[in-house]
C-alpha cells in the first residue's frame, strides 16, 4: 500500500526521497510523486508510472526538505491528478497513507470556505484543513494537530510548508510510520527499508503520535498533545536482505530463502532439548494454562496458515480451534469466550483488517492474545500480550512465500508447546518432533531442487484460463494457498477444493481444458484422494500430481507426476507448499506478468 518518505537534510533530499520510494515499491502502488521546498516555493513532480519515471522527471529538482509518496488508489483512479503530494493554496503539501472516513463532509465544508479540489482523493481535505488553521496564524505543528483532531479514519502523514523550509511535521494513527535519525538529517518512512542508505537509527511511532522534525532535532507529542520521549532503536535489517542479488525476482529469491528462514525461525528451539512456553513470551505458561480453545484471526495467505494450524492444534494438542477471516470476524456478531487464546497471524503486522479484528476481540472481552508476525515493531506485535516472531527477513514480493512457511513453523511450535503442557506429548514424541524440525530446512532445500522440472511443467499452463487445485485434510489449505498464488501473480482463475467435494459440484467444470493440480502426500487420506483423482481422469481432466515417495501414483497419459523427495509427516504441508509457489512463479514468467508487483495488489494492506 501507499509508501511515505520524507527528509530534512543538509544536502539535496531528492536522491534520498527517490531511493526511499524505490525501496518501498514492493508495497504496491500505481503512481508516485514528491515535493520539495525550493526558494520559498513548493516544487512538485508526479507520475503514474514507476518510480524510475519519476526519477527521470526530477533531474532539475532540488531542495533541503521534501516529502514523497507511492500511491495505491483507494479514492479516485490512478492518475497524475490523484497522485500525492497534494498541495493546498501553494502553501501546504501533504502525503498520506490510510483512509479518511469523514472526507465527504469535510470536503463540503472546505469547498464552502473557498477551497478548490483538484483531485478525487480523501487526502486533499487534510492539506486544506491544515492550511485553514495555518492561515489563522498557527505554526505548522499546531495547524496539523488541529486538523488531525477533525479527522475520522486512519492515517500516516507527512506535511511541509512553502514558507517554513526547516520544518517537517508527521503523524500516525492506524497506518505505519517511523522516524529515522541520521548524521546528515532527519527522515520519515513507512518502513525502515526505505531509510537504510541514510540511517539505521529509528524511532517507531506510537498510535496518535505527532512529530515536528527540524534542523536541530525533533520533538514527539503523543495523542494527548504531551511531549514524550520514544526509544531510538538500531534496526538490524541488512541492506543485502532487501537487494535482489542473483535472482530475477524477489519472489524467486524469497522462495529460495525458505530453508534459511525456517532455520532462523526455529533456531532457539532446535538448539535445545525440550520445548518451553517461554518462546511465546514471559506470560505464556500462565496464559496457556488458562485457555480452553483458540481463535485464529488472519487474512489471505496468513489465514491459510491458520487453517493448517487448526488440524495440528486439534489433533496433536487436543485444543479446540476456530479460524476466521479477520475482515469478516470484525463485523459479525460472535459469541466471545474469554478463555480462548486469540492468535493473530500476519507477515506485515500492519494489516488493517487483522488489527481491527484483534481490537474487536479485545472489546468482546478476550484478553489472551498472541501475535505470530514477521515484523518485530509492527502494530499487531505491540497490541498482543504474547508474541512469536517469524524470522523470515523482509518479504518484498507481494505474494507471500517465506512468511507463510515460517508462520506454519511457528504454529507447529505453538501446537507442540500446548500439547506438552496438556500432557499429550511423551518425552520421546517431543524429541522426535524436535528432530523433524531440525531436518526441516534441509528437507525444504531438497524440494527446491524440483525447480527445473516445475519450470518445464509451467509451460503447459501458459494458455490456460482456469485451474483447479485439490487437497485433503491438512493439505486442503495448501491447495487453497496454491490457487491463491497462481491467481494473484499469473491472473489465471484458480480455485481450490477438498478433493472429496469434487462430486458435489466442481466436477462439472472438468474437461480436457481444465488442469487439475493435486497435493498428494503419503498420509491416511491417500487412498481416498486416489479415488478422487480417478473421478477427474474419467472426465478427461489433465492431472498434475505433487506426490510423496511411495504413493504409487503412476505417470500415465494425462497424469503428470512431480515426485516429492520424502513424506514429512505433520510437517508435510510446509514442504508441499514450495512446488506450488514455484509453479505459480514459473507460470507467471510464461505469461509475462509483473511477478513482484501484481496488478491491483499491495504488500501491506493498511486500509480496510
Ligand atoms: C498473498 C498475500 C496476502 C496476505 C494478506 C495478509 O500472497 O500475501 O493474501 O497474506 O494480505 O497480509 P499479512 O500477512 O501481512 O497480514
Amino acid at each position: 500500500m501507499c509508501g511515505i518518505v520524507g527528509a530534512v537534510a543538509q544536502s539535496n533530499v531528492v536522491p534520498i526521497l527517490l531511493e526511499g520510494l524505490r525501496r518501498l515499491e514492493y508495497r504496491g502502488y500505481d503512481s508516485a510523486g514528491l515535493v520539495v521546498v525550493h526558494d520559498g516555493k513548493l516544487e512538485r513532480i508526479r507520475s503514474t508510472g514507476r518510480v524510475v519515471e519519476l526519477t527521470g522527471k526530477s533531474t532539475n529538482t532540488q531542495g533541503l526538505i521534501g516529502i514523497a509518496h507511492t500511491r495505491w488508489a483507494t479514492h479516485g483512479i490512478p492518475s497524475e491528478r490523484n497522485a500525492h503530494p497534494h498541495i493546498s493554496k501553494n502553501q501546504i503539501a501533504v502525503v498520506h497513507n490510510g483512509i479518511i472516513e469523514n472526507y465527504e463532509e469535510l470536503r463540503s465544508l472546505l469547498a464552502a470556505n473557498g477551497y478548490e479540489f483538484t483531485s478525487d482523493t480523501d487526502t486533499e481535505v487534510i492539506g486544506h484543513l491544515i492550511h485553514s488553521h495555518y492561515v489563522q496564524g498557527k505554526k505548522l505543528l499546531e495547524a496539523t494537530q488541529a486538523a488531525l483532531a477533525e479527522l475520522v479514519g486512519a492515517y500516516a502523514i507527512g506535511v511541509i510548508a512553502a514558507d517554513d523550509p526547516d520544518r517537517l511535521v508527521c503523524a500516525r494513527r492506524g497506518s505505519p510510520l517511523l522516524l529515522g535519525v541520521g548524521d546528515s538529517g532527519l527522515f520519515i518512512a513507512s518502513d525502515v527499508s526505505a531509510l537504510l542508505p541514510v540511517t539505521r537509527q529509528v524511532v517507531y511511532l506510537e498510535e496518535g503520535d505527532v512529530v515536528e522534525l527540524g534542523r536541530s532535532g525533533y520533538r514527539i507529542y503523543d495523542a494527548a498533545g504531551k511531549k514524550v520521549d520514544r526509544v531510538v532503536q538500531t534496526s538490524e535489517l541488512s541492506n543485502e536482505s532487501v537487494q535482489l542479488g542473483e535472482y530475477r525476482h524477489y519472489m524467486q529469491k524469497e522462495i529460495h530463502e525458505q530453508p534459511q528462514a525456517l532455520a532462523n525461525t526455529l533456531e532457539s528451539v532446535c538448539n535445545s532439548q525440550s520445548l518451553v512456553p517461554g518462546i511465546f513470551g514471559a506470560e505464556a505458561a500462565a496464559t496457556f494454562a488458562d485457555i480452553d480453545s483458540i481463535l485464529i484471526l488472519a487474512c489471505g495467505t496468513s489465514f491459510h496458515a491458520g487453517l493448517v494450524a487448526r488440524f495440528w492444534l486439534e489433533e496433536i494438542a487436543g485444543v479446540r480451534c476456530n479460524v476466521e477471516v479477520a475482515s469478516e470476524y470484525r463485523y459479525r456478531t460472535s459469541v466471545p469466550n474469554p478463555k480462548s487464546l486469540v492468535v493473530v497471524i500476519s507477515q506485515s503486522g500492519e494489516t488493517a483488517d487483522t488489527q481491527a479484528a484483534l481490537n474487536h476481540a479485545k472489546l468482546l472481552g478476550h484478553s489472551h492474545t498472541l501475535a505470530i508476525c514477521n515484523v518485530p515493531e509492527s502494530a499487531l506485535v505491540r497490541l498482543c500480550k504474547l508474541r512469536m516472531l517469524t524470522r523470515a527477513g523482509p518479504e518484498i514480493g507481494v505474494a507471500s512465500t517465506k512468511a507463510f512457511t515460517t508462520q506454519l513453523a511457528a504454529l507447529f511450535l505453538l501446537t507442540l508447546v500446548l500439547a506438552k503442557q496438556r500432557g499429550r506429548l511423551t518425552e520421546q514424541q517431543e524429541l522426535q518432533h524436535l528432530n523433524e524440525l531440525r531436518h526441516l530446512p534441509s528437507a525444504t532445500q531438497m524440494v527446491l531442487e524440483l525447480e527445473p522440472q516445475i519450470a518445464v511443467l509451467a509451460e503447459k499452463f501458459a494458455n490456460k484460463q482456469h485451474a483447479l487445485f485439490l487437497g485433503r485434510g491438512l493439505h486442503y489449505p495448501i491447495a487453497l494457498e496454491g490457487a491463491l498464488k497462481l491467481k494473484e501473480i499469473s491472473y489465471i482463475h484458480a480455485e481450490a477444493y477438498p478433493a472429496g467435494e469434487l462430486k458435489h459440484g466442481p466436477l462439472a467444470l472438468v474437461d480436457q481444458y481444465m488442469p487439475v493440480i493435486s497435493v498428494a502426500p503419503n498420509d491416511a487420506l491417500l487412498e481416498k484422494l486416489k479415488s478422487n483423482l480417478q473421478e477427474v481422469r474419467a472426465r478427461g481432466g489433465e492431472l498434475y500430481v505433487f506426490a510423496d515417495a511411495n504413493t504409487h501414483i503412476r505417470e500415465v497419459d494425462g497424469v503428470h507426476i512431480m515426485q516429492m523427495p520424502e513424506h514429512a509427516g505433520y510437517l508435510s504441508p510446509i514442504l508441499h507448499t514450495i512446488p506450488l509457489q514455484l509453479l505459480a512463479y514459473y507460470v507467471a514468467l510464461q505469461k509475462g506478468t509483473d511477478v513482484d508487483k501484481p496488478r491491483n495488489l499491495a504488500k501491506s494492506v493498511t486500509v480496510e
